[in-house]
């Protein structure tokens, strides 16, 4: 028998993608493919790229450029580009890079056996559609092979929001809820395979609905799968935070206090310029709701500095809003155009202003989080332990919290659920002893 012909994967942008590359290597592994991290050995490379950005988007032509070398070294080698830039730009990436052999869109990856198909004829494969068949039922069942304790599980896709700066409605197409029976079952493979904690995945996900009770109908039936011992969920939007799923924060024991619930801005202006269809007020009404079901739940969120017609008042709204509300985590971004978006076409603020703006709601946001772990000092925490650390008997895992905890131990292995007291905070995680 021939070797096995060797996939090099790189991803870029959210957990989707991350849970899409395993997807695709799942499917070209029927075509004989075998992952390497090793780009130089391999017969074929995937770019799953990300366009939420304007860098996030140069980056790949960047990327593309500095693969060239090893098209150079092996003229077979198959280079593919996938993810939401391959749906925004579709040929216009093998115009610019000729070198590119496929170019594969977020909804079509199911077709990639098809594709390499035409690829071993030495053809080019587009394909960007948003085709009728069921990209779920076409992939096959999840590998049996041992896998980590963690593992990203895709139950909604698309978005209907259509905010003023955001691509994913475009590259990603309309909200989808994949039938919860599909995904309780690919949960079930999942942990038979070794997973103990799943995080469910959607750009929309509390918008989910494949189930008749929502995204937490689908949450209790996920919590009588026996061996799953932790359920996550993101990326959720304020206005799809339901009673129900409030609820479940209160009273599902596997759910984990944990939820990334982004704002984008503290400003009633610029939320309802950037068609977020909130105010802050009902946002601070909100958390109160779900801090009064779960007291102990660590908030996490995401803000835009700098969007168009954004004055220094509506920047001091965000500031105020966040030391109301109190972050345990989160991801700020300058404001960044991307065309074909209703924000492109506004007035933009400068990029000194936005820089400025940038730095001072992330120190504010850094030292909130740095204040809530020093105050987990001295409390016990349950980790889920995932990889060993860098130093020789040290392990590390995930809190309840979703902290980064190390401990130094040989007693425990990978996948073990312990309760660890935690003795010191560095910048970005715990430190802390087995109980
Ligand atoms: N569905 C999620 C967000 C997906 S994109 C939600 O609604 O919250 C992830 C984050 O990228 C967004 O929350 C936003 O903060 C940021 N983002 C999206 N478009 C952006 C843009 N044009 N410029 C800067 N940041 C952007
Ligand atoms: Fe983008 Fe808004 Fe949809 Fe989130 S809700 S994916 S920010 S359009
Ligand atoms: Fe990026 Fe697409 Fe995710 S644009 S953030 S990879 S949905």
């Amino acid at each position: 028998m021939s070797d096995p012909k060797k996939l090099f994967i790189k991803t870029y942008g959210c957990q989707m993608n991350v849970y899409d590359s395993e997807r695709m290597a799942e499917s070209l592994g029927g075509k004989g493919y075998v992952t390497t991290d090793k780009p130089e050995d391999a017969d074929m490379i995937l770019l799953n790229t990300c366009h939420i950005r304007e860098k996030a988007a140069e980056k790949i032509y960047s990327e593309l450029g500095r693969l060239k070398g090893f098209k150079t070294a092996n003229p077979d080698l198959k280079i593919g580009v996938a993810g939401c830039v391959a749906q925004a730009e579709g040929a216009e990436i093998m115009k610019r890079q000729p070198m590119v052999d496929l170019v594969v869109g977020p909804q079509s990856y199911h077709r990639l056996p098809q594709m390499e198909d035409a690829l071993a004829r030495g053809e080019t494969a587009l394909d960007t559609d948003f085709p009728e068949d069921d990209k779920f039922e076409t992939l096959k069942s999840r590998p049996k092979a041992k896998r980590g304790p963690t593992a990203f599980l895709t139950v909604q896709e698309g978005c209907d929001k259509f905010c003023a700066f955001c691509v994913v409605p475009y590259t990603r197409g309309a909200e989808v809820s994949r039938p919860s029976d599909r995904i309780i079952r690919e949960a079930q493979e999942l942990v038979e395979a070794g997973v103990r904690e799943i995080t469910l995945l959607g750009q929309n996900v509390n918008a989910y609905h494949g189930h008749d009770g929502g995204l937490a109908g689908l949450i209790w039936e996920l919590d009588k799968v026996d061996g799953l011992e932790r359920i996550r969920f993101t990326t959720s939007h304020p206005n799809d935070m339901d009673d129900a799923l409030i609820d479940a924060h209160g009273t599902c024991d596997k759910l984990m206090p944990y939820l990334h619930l982004p704002v984008q801005s503290g400003s009633d202006k610029v939320l309802k310029a950037m068609n977020r269809k909130h105010t802050r007020d009902q946002y601070f009404k909100l958390i109160e709701r779900i801090r009064a079901a779960r007291p102990d739940l660590l908030l996490s969120g995401d803000f835009i500095v700098g969007f168009p017609g954004e004055t220094e008042a509506d920047f001091e709204d965000t500031m105020d809003l966040v030391r109301t509300v109190g972050y345990g985590q989160a991801y700020s971004f300058k404001y960044s155009t991307r065309p074909g978006t209703p924000a492109a076409e506004r007035a933009q603020v400068e990029e000194d202003v936005k820089l400025d703006r940038l730095h001072r709601l992330q120190s504010l946001l850094s030292e909130q989080q740095y204040d809530i772990q020093k105050s987990m000092v001295g409390r016990t925490v349950k980790v889920l332990f995932e990889k060993h650390g860098r130093e020789t008997g040290q392990m590390i895992g995930k809190s309840e919290y979703l902290h980064a905890v190390f401990a130094d131990t040989t007693d425990v292995a990978i996948g073990d659920l312990r309760d660890v007291r935690v003795v010191k905070t560095e910048r970005n995680s715990l430190g802390g002893e087995i109980v």
